[in-house]
């Protein structure tokens, strides 16, 4: 089997805050990613951020503010989304990145050279939005109506598409490029039976100025979606770690799996596929498109205020529930409908009745019999079919996954943690607890072991979805580590403790939810609309009058020595000159002590947060904050001036 595994994320756009949309593809990434590490392959696990392009640039032009300063602030809400959501990508690439751009340069001049490229006049209705153009008169029609299409007439680069239809057709069709699930492999087959059109790459710069520069026409850019696309090879070419095409790009091209909503699919098997043979490159092997997430039965939209913030979902449902319901509750592939009620109904019956449940009951028991896992003694048939029947429940479940039938495999899974329930409930350990016949011991001790097993292999079996509470449950058990650290090469199998582990504290998997506190994503529409706040983009920006708020003033240290029993925190005096003929000085901690010797600061101007609520740190008062960046290799670096500058003056 091949040891190394490439999945990617769609980019996504940058015109918007990260919502419940996009956190679904890529918490569906994460737990392939997680479940192939663990498998013991070298997973590298891509997502970023499309960053260019007429939508950004619209976007950034309403807030009034530059394009450059728009996508850095966005694109930190899919970084701090993603943090919070547990995802463990191995990079997070930005098409504005250097190192894209140069990619994305790199490959226009070689489809110029190599005759794939030519220009054309060119007439029609683009989809800003979609950033694409709409050839279909009826859609055109539709789309009128709606004023989501503007009328272009330009010079453009167009890419030959078209030749390579036939040869598309001919590598879905022999399975050789896989895109799934069946019914949208049929669709894009479908779509190739109609002549394809060459695909317009360019955007004269007079209308889109924001995006990468044709090396061969310095008054275009370069077409939003090729410049995105080129992602998932400029990614391995120039993050991938040292060395050079060979040892970078070589050993992970082509991925393994592009995974990615349905709306989206005909640019990855179509235009990306197309562009990939005019490169020569090898195709990549799998294309997975998954379905559309309703809220409320509504589409998720700005406009009706029903955008749903995944940060916020996660702090009130816990991260790992979230992750759950969103895989456990539609069939991968196809749309759902997300609502507070409905997660709340399953995060109650599956994690807190069926999963917590089991753990919290049976660990409970078990503490009081001693505290200690035993191990399946003779003499006890209690449990003994239900183990039996675990290996193969295992392998469905590793199977399942490895097909990113998510909701099968949970399905799958949980009739198993339902029977355990039952086997509990028929064997009846808290009667068997009373009584001290040597029958009852060794029943206890049966049932103890299979339920102990069954923890353990849900431990590790669930580790890629519930990365966190599968962590805890594993503690709970008394095993050392996590359950995500082990890895399986031979695939996972049944998982027994080693016996007479001791159990580690007791703790609560999840805690039940009360339906009747939480209220419908619409409902919650309605209230932001009350309060006429709005829950989108202008949230991630301040105004300028909220920044002036924040007074930054110049500073100099004039003395500076180390806290007592703390590694990092120094306290510094900083002086800012004199007001009204009286020294103004502020006793201020900073913890830049791994970075900084108190000598090194004496003299130095810096800048203070001048009017920060004071705070105490380690029995000592703060009256400031001084501002230092992370020098990216651990340590800090403190913000100084590159000339003169008077003691007390503002910073703005
Ligand atoms: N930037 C392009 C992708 C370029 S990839 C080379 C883009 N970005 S996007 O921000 O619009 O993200 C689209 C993706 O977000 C969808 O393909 C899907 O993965 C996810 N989703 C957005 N809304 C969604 C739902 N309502 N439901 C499920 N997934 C959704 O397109």
């Amino acid at each position: 089997m091949n040891r190394r595994y490439y999945l990617t994320t769609p980019i996504y756009y940058v015109n918007d805050v990260p919502h419940l949309g996009h956190a679904y593809t890529t918490i569906a990434a994460d737990v392939v990613a997680r479940f192939h590490r663990q498998r013991g392959r070298e997973v590298f696990f891509l997502t970023g951020t499309d960053e260019h392009g007429q939508k950004v640039a619209q976007a950034a032009a309403k807030l009034g503010i530059p394009a450059r300063a728009h996508v850095d602030a966005v694109h930190q809400r899919f970084k701090d989304t993603w943090a919070a959501l547990g995802i463990s990508h191995d990079a997070f690439i930005r098409t504005t990145d250097e190192g894209h751009i140069a990619v994305v340069r790199e490959a226009l001049e070689r489809l110029h050279a190599a005759g794939h490229v030519y220009a054309k006049d060119y007439e029609g209705w683009y989809h800003v939005s979609d950033e694409i153009f709409v050839t279909d008169p009826a859609e055109i029609e539709r789309l009128q109506a709606l004023g989501r299409v503007e009328h272009v007439r330009e010079r453009n680069y167009f890419f030959r598409m078209s030749a390579f239809q036939q040869r598309l057709v001919e590598t879905i069709e022999s399975g050789e490029l896989e895109i799934r699930p069946e019914t949208r492999r049929n669709e894009i087959l479908g779509f190739l039976r109609k002549p394809l059109e060459d695909l317009s790459i360019s955007r004269p710069k007079s209308r889109v100025a924001w995006g990468v520069e044709l090396p061969f026409d310095p008054e275009h850019v370069c077409y939003v979606w090729v410049d995105a696309l080129l992602n998932y090879v400029s990614a391995i070419s120039y993050l991938g770690g040292g060395g050079g095409f060979e040892e970078r790009f070589a050993p992970w091209w082509p991925a393994d799996l592009h995974l990615m909503g349905k709306d989206i699919l005909t640019t990855h098997s179509v235009y990306w596929t197309t562009l990939l043979m005019a490169l020569e490159l090898p195709l990549p092997k799998r294309i997975f498109s998954h379905g559309w997430w309703l809220v409320d039965g509504q589409k998720m939209s700005k406009s009706i205020g029903n955008v749903v913030d995944p940060i916020k979902l996660a702090e009130e449902f816990g991260v790992d529930a979230l992750r759950y319901v969103l895989l456990r509750e539609v069939t991968f592939g196809q749309d759902g409908d997300f609502s507070a009620k409905g997660i709340t109904g399953r995060i109650n019956s599956d994690l807190a009745n069926g999963l917590g449940n089991l753990a919290s009951r049976m660990l409970s028991l078990i503490g009081r019999a001693g505290g200690t896992l035993p191990a399946r003694p003779a003499g006890s048939t209690v449990g003994a079919e239900l183990e039996s029947e675990l290996p193969a429940a295992v392998a469905r479940f590793e199977d399942d996954l490895e097909q990113l039938r998510f909701a099968h495999a949970l399905q799958g899974w949980w009739s198993l943690l339902d029977r355990t329930n039952q086997l509990v409930q028929a064997t009846a350990p808290w009667e068997l607890l009373k009584r001290d016949d040597e029958q009852a011991r060794l029943d206890f001790e049966a049932l103890a072991a299979t339920v102990g097993t069954v923890l353990a292999t849900s431990a590790v079996l669930l580790a890629p979805i519930l990365p966190e509470r599968s962590a805890a449950l594993w503690t709970a058990l008394g095993c050392d580590g996590d359950p995500s650290d082990t890895k399986y090469p031979a695939g996972v199998g049944v998982v027994r403790p080693q016996p007479g582990t001791t159990l580690g504290p007791a703790t609560t998997l999840f805690p039940r939810l009360d339906p009747a506190g939480v209220t419908s994503f619409a409902e919650r529409a309605a209230e932001i609309e009350r309060r006429g706040v709005t829950g989108t983009l202008e949230e991630a920006m301040i105004a300028i009058d909220e920044f002036s708020k924040i007074e930054l003033r110049v500073g100099e240290v004039l003395t500076a020595e180390r806290v007592p029993k703390s590694k990092k925190l120094l306290e510094l005096q900083v002086g800012f000159g004199d007001e009204g003929g009286l020294p103004v000085r502020r006793q201020v901690l900073a913890g830049i002590g791994l970075s900084y010797a108190p000598e090194d600061l004496v003299g130095k101007r810096v800048v203070v947060v001048f009017n920060l609520a004071p705070a105490t740190l380690m029995g000592r008062e703060s009256q400031g904050m001084i501002l230092a960046a992370d020098d990216g290799q651990g340590g800090v670096r403190v913000v100084t001036f590159d000339g003169d500058i008077a003691l007390g003056s503002r910073v703005r």
